[in-house]
């Protein structure tokens, strides 16, 4: 192992057309040993700047260094031969192949034996404390399991610099624990891991530097010993900002959604859903807390008519009307055609919320195209809107007319949470809203919502950030296994009791 930095980037520029300036002189140094985390607001050049390290990206000036010497990347094949393996935020894997089998695709133009490989791998996991069990399938794993095949993958092919892009993102706090252990034990063996997160108190506890980008550029690197989060978020924003939630009191609320004995069954013929029942009143925060996975994206789809139930009624108290409507296995469009003015934002932003391949106008008609009779659709109305949520949520994006694909990932975020807002809704639900965005960026949806509670929309909040939860919403209900386990007073619950009945059992 040589003294020399692992990493050395000098004055890395890369455009995307003429407009888009990803990454500006970008100069970084991460050495062997250590943790360096990326820092920086939704667009500011992140993914970018380390797919020009893993070979996915070329940049278009500046040099790259591995251990003091400079070299050329143009594929990710030659990141390998520099031992330098990234993991994605999606996963590349082949979901009928084991784990065994994805991990070793690939290499030696299929000559391996993979009985041998199998042997490596485990002793792999024994090094590093990973749970995997080669023979798995990859269908049949959790997000977490998956997660772990790509890091060992990376590591079969030994790698010594590891780069990770938001690999919290899509984990449960005790999963995000196991993952730093193994993190830590892959720095105390040399190596050098880089990893991209935008949750200020997982850089702090695990990062031994911090480097800033803003808006493309470098701002500096931070020891973090001997920084602080509000100094961090300083770096990053270029302005001091406040991280507070303004929670107002609920008004003159009246029931909007009423939901009794729900259940439901999923393909495999499990029950997801047992019994659900509760109450969202106009004008309030409902925040639903749990262990992922327990049941939050089937509840939420049942609301939306997505999901087929066993059992139960969902009923919608119409202000307009007066009347009471049965939502109970109606499809989306007859729920628009009832009067429901129902706004959702699914977990799975690109699939179920809007279309990568489509502009952002495209993407706000999609929603929006039943309501005109016109044969010609007309893009005036969609492309206004679009503008304005560019402007109201800061997406950085070079115009209107750019696919959505091509955003970064949390202002892909934006776009979906400020369309199904603009829909003027009477009950919102939104999923995990602020994954992946930058505490900017997250505050300014908290208040959006905060808004809409203060314009009388009865609001179901989906989260796994139990602070924000208790500071955001205004009662909790907790589910575990598809069973309510408690609803409490947000004013006045701990995290503790909240942690108790995320994991309570019952039934
Ligand atoms: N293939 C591409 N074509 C055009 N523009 C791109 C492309 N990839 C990225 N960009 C643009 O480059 C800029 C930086 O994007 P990047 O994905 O690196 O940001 P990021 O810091 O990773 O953001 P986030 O935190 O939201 O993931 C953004 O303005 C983005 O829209
Ligand atoms: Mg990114």
């Amino acid at each position: 192992m040589t003294n020399k930095p692992a990493i050395e980037l000098k004055n890395i520029t890369k455009r995307f057309g003429t407009k888009v300036i990803a990454n500006k002189n970008v100069c970084l140094t991460a050495n062997h040993g250590e943790i360096l985390s990326i820092l920086g607001e939704n667009g500011s050049g992140k993914t970018t700047l380390m797919n020009m390290i893993s070979g996915i990206y070329f940049p278009d000036e500046g040099q790259i260094f591995v251990n003091g010497e400079e070299v050329i990347i143009t594929s990710p094949k030659d990141a390998f031969f520099y031992k330098i393996g990234m993991i994605h935020q999606h996963f590349k894997l082949v979901d009928v192949f084991t784990a065994a089998e994805n991990i070793v695709l690939g290499i030696d133009d299929g000559k391996y034996n993979l009985k041998e490989s199998t042997k490596q791998i485990k002793e792999i996991s024994e090094q590093y404390g990973f749970e995997l069990d080669p023979e798995k399938k990859i269908y049949t794993m959790s997000v977490s399991e998956k997660q772990t095949v790509e890091i060992i993958k990376v590591l079969y092919r030994g790698a010594d610099i590891l780069i990770l892009d938001e690999p919290t993102a899509v984990l449960t706090p005790q999963e995000t624990e196991k993952l730093f252990a193994i993190l830590r034990r892959m720095r105390d063996a040399g190596k050098c891991i880089i990893i991209i997160t935008h949750k200020l108190h997982e850089v702090m506890s695990l990062s031994d530097r911090v480097s800033v980008l803003r808006k493309g550029e470098y701002v500096g690197t931070v020891e973090t010993k001997n920084t602080t989060e509000s100094e961090l978020t300083e770096m990053m924003v270029g302005k001091k900002i406040s991280l507070n939630i303004e929670r107002s009191d609920v008004k003159d609320s009246e029931d909007r959604l009423v939901v009794k004995d729900l259940n439901c069954f999923n393909r495999e013929g499990t029950q997801v859903l047992h019994n659900i029942s509760f109450t969202v009143k106009s004008g309030e925060i409902l925040g639903i807390a749990g262990i992922a996975g327990s049941g939050q994206r089937e509840l939420l789809e049942s609301i939306a008519g997505l999901q087929h139930l066993a059992g139960g009624e969902i009923l919608y108290y119409n202000p307009k009307t007066g009347s009471v409507d049965n939502l109970r296995d109606k499809t989306p469009v007859q729920i628009r055609d009832l009067g429901v003015r129902l706004s959702f934002v699914p977990e799975d932003r690109l699939g179920m919320g809007l279309v990568g391949n489509m502009d952002i106008v495209d993407n706000m008609m999609l929603r929006s195209y039943r309501k005109g009779h016109s044969m010609f659709l007309k893009r005036k109305g969609p492309k206004d809107l679009a503008t304005r949520i560019i402007n109201d949520l800061e997406v950085v994006t070079p115009g209107t007319n750019t696919p959505v694909r091509r955003l970064s990932g949390g202002n892909v975020q934006k776009v979906l949470v400020g369309r199904e807002i603009a829909a003027s809704p009477t009950v919102l639900m939104v999923a995990y809203p602020v994954r992946g965005l930058d505490i900017n960026s997250s505050y300014l949806i908290y208040n959006l919502l905060n808004e809409q509670k203060e314009k009388g929309v009865a609001i179901i909040f989906v989260g796994e950030d139990l602070d924000v939860l208790i500071e955001l919403c205004d009662r909790i209900m907790v589910i575990g296994s598809g069973r309510v386990t408690g609803t409490v007073d947000a004013r006045t619950v701990t995290k503790d009791e909240i942690g108790l009945l995320m994991t309570k059992t019952i039934g």
